[in-house]
């Protein structure tokens, strides 16, 4: 397989803690889309060739597992919920969750998702100077679309106190995976034993509020209701454990990633004129200043175009790693038993043979009859383990993007170049700055 000796990877290690995604974009340049790292005691695999990333994550996805860093970590947080769960455990929760998530139910998510971008319109209508952190806008902004669609009505203090410990302990595991070489969290340092009184915050949260709504027991037609009412095949429900899993798994991914694609996809309609021109004229055409609704969406395909082609070039989920279970051969190339494969989008995204000039931000290739082979394009996975929030992710990333793009126009507030750093998801290096314009 190719990939570099121990003695060239050696000196580069500083490099791929502090810019993983331009170590492995390297990697890919210099060797391929199939890459073996040297690192010893471990086979280590970094995979973007899309068929290769096909034949893991769906035609053998059985032979691989998320018993990995990145998941073991994030599970000490989101325990077996969906995203850190393997096997038969989350294939039963996978199937009692699914219909939360069908497009029907998220239609009715339409509202609160622009109900909390007009919400932000009016916070931003107050302010003074028109410079603002866009990162933390849209950080705040999905937040609460979370929030409410998890909880409607009772997103109150004690849900958004639950939502505030989950982001407490998330810091955590942020800081652990920075520094893996750490005590593990069972030693009682003082970081670690803040982390258990996180989580401590967290489950209390977490239990009362799905107490409170189970003596309740009002259909609210929100997240929490669903998973509340779903059964698996013998009839059961969730445990008082498995609920708390998922919700605090949906908060962790359902908040940053959709932050993430929005800021980026503002920071390059900052970057591209014609592509900003293309869409204000979209816009103005099927909505003449409306506020869009989910049933706008298919008459709005360069709106959609937009945010895809961000995702592809920043791909908020830009890591997906996985453990084999078994021995395999991908691409060719034998895979040992136990071997870590990180597959990253980021790298997949960019690869010349399914993208002409990947470098480029153009919206036209995502429109009719020129869309790319199915695993050159991965910002929600694929195979079983495809993201159960696309639908969702794909809507709000829309609506919000409509709504906002006919108030405002931004643009950028310094000079300075804006730097990619990639943390849970890809985010603007302190924060992306831009000066507010009314349309
Ligand atoms: C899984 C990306 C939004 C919930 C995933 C995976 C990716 C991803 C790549 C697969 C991870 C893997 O294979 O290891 C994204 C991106 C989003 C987004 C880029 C936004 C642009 C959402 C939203 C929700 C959500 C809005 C919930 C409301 C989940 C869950 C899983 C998941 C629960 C685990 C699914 C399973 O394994 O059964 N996401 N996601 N995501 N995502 Fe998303």
């Amino acid at each position: 397989v190719p990939g570099p000796t121990p003695r060239e990877l050696l000196p580069r290690l500083r490099e791929l803690q502090q810019d993983p995604l331009e170590f492995l974009l390297e990697l890919a340049r210099r060797y391929g889309p199939f890459v073996r790292l040297p690192v010893p005691g471990l086979h280590v695999f970094s995979i973007a060739q899309p068929d290769a990333v096909k034949h893991v994550l769906q035609d053998n996805a059985r032979n691989y597992s998320k018993r990995t860093l990145q998941f073991t970590n994030l599970a000490l947080v989101t325990g077996q919920g969906l995203l850190t769960s393997d096997g038969e455990f989350w294939l039963r929760q996978r199937r009692m969750a699914q219909p939360a998530f069908h497009r029907q139910r998220i239609a009715g998510f339409g509202g609160a998702m622009t109900g909390a971008a007009l919400r932000m319109l009016e916070r931003w209508k107050a302010k003074q100077d028109g410079v603002l952190d866009l990162d933390h806008e849209m950080m705040e902004m999905t937040l609460e679309v979370v929030g409410l669609t998890l909880f409607s009505s009772d997103f109150s203090a004690a849900a958004k106190r639950m939502v505030e410990a989950t982001l407490t302990a998330l810091d955590h595991v942020i800081h652990k995976a920075q520094n893996p070489f750490g005590p593990p969290a069972w030693v009682p340092t003082a970081r670690n034993r803040r982390f258990r009184q996180a989580l401590g915050v967290l489950d209390r949260a977490v239990y009362r509020l799905i107490e409170e709504r189970r003596a309740r027991g009002q259909p609210h037609g929100d997240l929490l209701s669903m998973l509340l009412e779903a059964r698996d095949d013998e009839g059961q429900p969730m445990t008082l454990r498995q609920l708390r899993d998922e919700l605090i798994t949906v908060i962790i991914a359902g908040h940053e990633t959709v932050a993430s694609a929005l800021t980026w996809t503002w920071h390059l309609l900052a970057q591209h004129p014609q592509a900003e021109a293309t869409l204000h004229a979209e816009l103005a055409q099927v909505l003449g200043g409306r506020t869009p609704t989910m049933e706008d969406l298919p008459r709005l395909p360069y709106t959609r175009a937009v945010f895809e082609e961000s995702l592809r070039l920043y791909p908020p989920a830009w890591l997906i790693t996985r453990r084999a279970t078994g021995p395999d051969t991908v691409g060719g190339y034998p895979i040992p038993k136990g071997s870590l494969l990180v597959l990253s989008p980021y790298i997949t995204h960019r690869q010349a043979e399914a993208w002409p000039e990947p470098e480029a931000f153009r919206p036209e290739r995502f429109l009719e009859d020129a869309r790319p082979p199915r695993y050159a394009y991965v910002p929600f996975g694929g195979g079983p383990r495809l993201c159960i929030g696309n639908t969702f992710a794909l809507v709000e990333g829309q609506l919000i993007l409509a709504t906002v793009a006919q108030h405002y126009r931004l643009r950028p507030a310094d000079a300075k170049p804006v730097e990619a750093a990639p943390l849970v998801t890809i985010r603007p290096k302190g924060g992306l700055w831009v000066r507010l314009e009314r349309r």
